[in-house]
């Protein structure tokens, strides 16, 4: 028979913080306030021991008393001083390895705020969305839809070469693709749009959207790495399955202002982009030449690119949109009059002529300037005076991205 002493114990249980000599003690309670107390006879517990504090004494008590939540969460980077960074999926925190455990960048771990580092529950990130990701979601909010009404090729005003080139890139990289197999070329993987803000490098993209049977993704700008944290990979990895297993057999993923997440891959540049061009690359240079898939990415500093996608094979393909010429610009504000109400002969040539320097989105916006001089007078059709002073308003607005450009 089991003996059951009746002798019982009440107290809190306590992490013991720092025990001093003449044996005041600070301990910490499970929710978090610091408790004083003084041991003036008898041993004195050790620094992290798990106590019973009672009402006039302490007893030992096991490790598992002291129930603290732990946390999972991924090592980013370890610190020269032995600290480590880790991503909880919301932000980054520093946390200490008081224990001293191996661990390296990429293991899941578990941690507490008091202990730091508990143990290493795998060598490698377990996605933080438990959630599978599904094709169907992917595509819901990339693929981009065909709309009847959407731009085409003859409302991109100027810039004959390029509109040549993305037409060459449809035709042979889709529609003659078993003849350029058959010849033994080797079907484009990726192709850059570089060039200055507001030059039309997605307004293109858009354009070649509506003028293809392919599937049209697009994947724009920063927002996507901080809404990938955690499963960037299997994310890009899904969604170049989704684009291979369209109807046709036709896709094009276009990743919009790419610069922004695919910036070299230096010590600092965040993790998650990091791991994003890794597994870009990754994919690109697995894809089989009947996978009919391009990619597209477009940036506004091809400098600033790792040089990893630049490399043959990858976007070795690239369209350049420069500042318009004078053509150029007088084709734009054409294509801009198009379905707008316009009365007598409009001044589109002189200013062409005056407009050395702007860009595609700035011509555009002159239409919109002088559209509004004209409902705001009350009338009807836009007329030659309102196009002086929407063309002195443009003038005058903040040119932000050709001052950078200058600084440069
Ligand atoms: N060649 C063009 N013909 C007519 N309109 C154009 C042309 N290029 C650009 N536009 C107009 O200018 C707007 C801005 O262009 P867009 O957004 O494509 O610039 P961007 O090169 O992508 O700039 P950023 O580098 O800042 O992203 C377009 O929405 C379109 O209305
Ligand atoms: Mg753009």
């Amino acid at each position: 028979m089991t003996e059951v002493s009746d002798e019982r114990f009440i107290g809190i249980p306590l992490r013991v913080l720092s025990v001093n000599d003449d044996g005041a003690i600070d301990a910490l309670s499970q929710i978090g306030n610091v408790h004083n107390f003084n041991v003036t006879n008898g041993p004195l517990p050790e620094v992290g021991q798990v106590i019973l504090l009672g009402d006039t004494r302490w007893r030992a008590a096991p490790p598992n008393f002291f129930k603290v939540q732990n946390s999972i969460a991924v090592v980013r980077r370890i610190e020269p001083d032995g600290s480590f960074l880790i991503d909880n999926g919301i932000a980054l925190k520093r946390i200490e390895n008081h224990h001293s455990i191996a661990v390296s960048v990429n293991n899941t771990i578990e941690f507490n705020d008091f202990e730091g580092l508990v143990s290493v529950l795998s060598e490698s990130p377990i996605p933080l969305r438990e959630t599978e990701i599904m094709e169907v979601d992917l595509r819901r909010e990339y693929l981009v839809a065909k709309e009847g009404a959407g731009p085409r090729f003859e409302d991109f005003g100027g810039y004959p070469q390029v509109v040549q080139r993305a037409r060459e890139l449809i035709t042979t990289q889709f529609e003659n693709r078993d003849r350029l197999l058959a010849i033994g070329a080797k079907p484009i993987k990726g192709i850059l749009f570089s060039g200055p803000p507001g030059t039309g490098k997605t307004y293109l993209a858009r354009i070649i959207a509506n003028e293809t049977d392919a599937d049209f993704y697009l994947i724009s700008g920063p927002s996507i790495v901080s809404k990938w944290v955690g499963d960037t990979e299997a994310r890009l990895r899904k969604l170049f399955e989704a684009a291979a297993r369209n109807q046709n057999g036709r896709a094009i993923i276009f990743f919009d202002e790419i610069d922004s997440i695919a910036e070299r891959r230096t010590e600092d540049s965040h993790e998650a982009s990091k791991r994003l061009v890794a597994q870009l690359l990754t994919l690109m240079d697995g894809f089989k030449n009947e996978q009919n898939i391009v990619v597209i990415a477009s940036t506004n500093r091809v400098d600033s690119l790792d040089p990893a996608l630049t490399r043959p094979g990858r976007f070795d393909w690239e369209i350049e949109f420069g500042r318009p010429t004078y053509e150029d610009r007088l084709s734009i504000l054409k294509v801009g009059a198009r379905g707008l109400q316009t009365i007598g002969d409009l001044p589109l040539k002189e200013i062409a002529n005056q407009s050395e320097g702007w860009s595609a989105a700035e011509l555009t916006a002159l239409w919109s300037e002088a559209a509004l001089m004209t409902a705001s007078d009350g009338r009807d059709k836009i007329n030659s005076e309102d196009m002086a002073i929407a063309f002195e308003r443009v003038t005058s607005r903040p040119r932000r991205e050709i001052s950078i450009e200058e600084a440069r």
